[in-house]
């Protein structure tokens, strides 16, 4: 956990980034993420909203589907950056807690920022306790 301190900044950058690029026109709460895999890359991604409401996407969702796409498998760590200081805590919604616990362990860093930087640093296991995963499903 500890080497992962150093990359924690650089994640934070990345997921500012992106959330300038979200596509939140219906509730202008723009939202970023990205995503360490497994291979040491770092994937990214913002909030998709759409006009037919609830196709929207979640930034945690997106970055996954790139991680997915490029061929990582596994969540090291994840930084989620919604709103402004003086609003409460972007913490991942109730689904999005679900996708990242397909791709990730229960000590599984995830640091919710605002625009202004780190707020509170979370694992998995906290934000998503007594989980369903692939464990469950043992063929
Ligand atoms: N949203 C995210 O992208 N991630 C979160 O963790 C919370 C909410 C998006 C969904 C929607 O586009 C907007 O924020 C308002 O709910």
């Amino acid at each position: 956990m500890a080497e992962l301190a150093p990359l924690m900044d650089s994640l934070i950058d990345a997921a500012r980034a992106a959330r300038l690029n979200a596509h939140a026109p219906y509730s202008r709460f723009k939202v970023g993420a990205a995503i360490l895999g497994e291979s040491g890359r770092v994937f990214v991604g913002a909030n998709v909203e759409n006009a037919a409401y609830p196709q929207g996407q979640c930034a945690e969702s997106s970055a996954i589907g790139a991680m997915v796409a490029a061929g990582d498998r596994r969540i090291r760590m994840i930084v989620v950056m919604g709103g402004e200081p003086a609003d409460p805590l972007c913490t991942p919604c109730g689904g999005c807690r679900q996708r990242i616990r397909e791709f990730a362990a229960p000590d599984t860093p995830i640091h919710v920022c605002d625009a202004a930087g780190l707020r509170q640093s979370f694992v998995l296991e906290v934000l998503l306790p007594q989980s369903f995963g692939p464990d469950n499903l043992t063929f």
